[in-house]
C-alpha cells in the first residue's frame, strides 16, 4: 500500500539478524531496540530465554533446543490493515516447517488464526506486540517460539515438536527457512494490500475447514460449521439457524 511518500513493501535485503545467545523475552529485546531507534526488518533470536512470554500474559518455556525468534518492524500497515497480518506470519511460518519436514509425515496445518499444528497438534507459538514510540512511529514485534526438539510437559492441549514428526533440524536451520518465508509472505502482503492473495495461501493450509468447531470469544462460546475466512482474514462460523458470525479473536477448538 503506499501514500504519499509511504511504502510498506519489503525485500529480503531489507532485514537483518542478531542471534544472541541467552535474553529474557525475543520480543521485548526488539522493543528496547525499537526504543532505542532500530530500524524495521530486524530479527532477533536467541538459543534461551530466561522470561520467554507467551499468550495471554502466559509463560512461553524457552529452554535450549527449540527456536525463539522475533521480527521487529516498524510502521508496517495502516492500522486498518493489521488484523490480518497474524494470518500472514502463520503462512510465512508454515512454508518455512513444510521445508524441513518429511513429505510422507502427518499433516502440517494452520489453527486458525495463527497455530501452527502437525497431525492436530500445536508445534509453535505467534505473540504479535506493539507499541507507538514517542516519535510516533508504530513498533510491532512478531515473535515465533518453535518446538523443534523440545514440547512442554504439562499442556492444556495436545502438542508435539519437529523431531517426533521426523525432522532432525537445528533450530538455526529452520530459522533460515523463516527468514526467507517471511520475507516472501510480507512482500507478498505488502502492508495489507496484499491481504487478499496472503488469505488465499492460508486457505490452502487451513485446518479444519468445513468442520464443526466451538470458539472461545472473552464473554462467551460459539458453536457451528467453520464455514472459512473472509479475504481480511475474520473467521467465518456458520451457525444452527444458518447465521454466518464474523469473529475477529477467539480460541478455535474441533469437535
Ligand atoms: C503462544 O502463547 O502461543 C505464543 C508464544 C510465543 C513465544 C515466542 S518465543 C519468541 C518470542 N519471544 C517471546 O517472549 N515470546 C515469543
Amino acid at each position: 500500500m503506499s501514500g504519499l511518500n509511504t511504502s510498506y513493501r519489503m525485500s529480503l535485503g531489507d532485514f537483518r539478524h542478531e542471534a544472541l545467545d541467552e535474553v529474557g523475552s525475543t520480543n521485548e529485546e526488539c522493543l528496547a531496540r525499537a526504543r532505542a531507534g532500530a530500524a524495521s526488518g530486524l530479527w532477533i533470536t536467541a538459543a534461551r530465554q530466561s522470561g520467554g512470554r507467551g499468550r495471554r500474559g502466559r509463560a512461553w518455556v524457552s529452554e535450549r533446543g527449540n527456536l525463539y525468534a522475533s521480527l521487529l518492524l516498524i510502521n508496517p500497515a495502516p492500522m486498518s490493515a493489521i488484523g490480518s497480518l497474524p494470518l500472514a506470519v502463520a503462512v510465512a511460518l508454515h512454508h518455512a516447517v513444510a521445508r524441513i519436514l518429511p513429505p510422507d509425515g502427518r499433516a502440517l496445518e494452520v489453527k486458525w488464526p495463527n497455530d501452527l499444528l502437525i497431525g492436530r497438534k500445536k508445534v509453535s507459538g505467534i505473540l504479535i506486540e506493539g507499541e507507538f514510540l514517542p516519535d510516533g512511529r508504530h513498533a510491532v514485534v512478531i515473535g515465533i517460539g518453535v518446538n523443534v526438539r523440545f514440547k512442554p510437559d504439562n499442556p492444556t492441549y495436545p502438542v508435539s515438536c519437529l523431531a517426533e514428526e521426523g525432522a532432525s533440524v537445528f533450530p538455526e536451520e529452520l530459522f533460515a527457512h523463516l527468514y526467507e518465508t517471511m520475507a516472501d509472505v510480507l512482500n507478498l502482503w505488502d502492508g495489507g494490500e496484499g491481504t487478499p492473495q496472503v488469505m488465499e495461501r492460508w486457505r490452502s493450509v487451513a485446518c479444519g475447514l468445513g468442520e464443526a468447531i466451538t470458539v472461545n470469544l472473552t464473554d462467551r462460546s460459539l458453536t457451528g460449521r467453520f464455514a472459512g475466512i473472509d479475504d481480511q482474514g475474520l473467521l467465518l462460523l456458520e451457525t444452527q439457524d444458518g447465521r454466518v458470525e464474523v469473529i475477529s479473536a477467539g480460541d478455535v477448538f474441533f469437535a
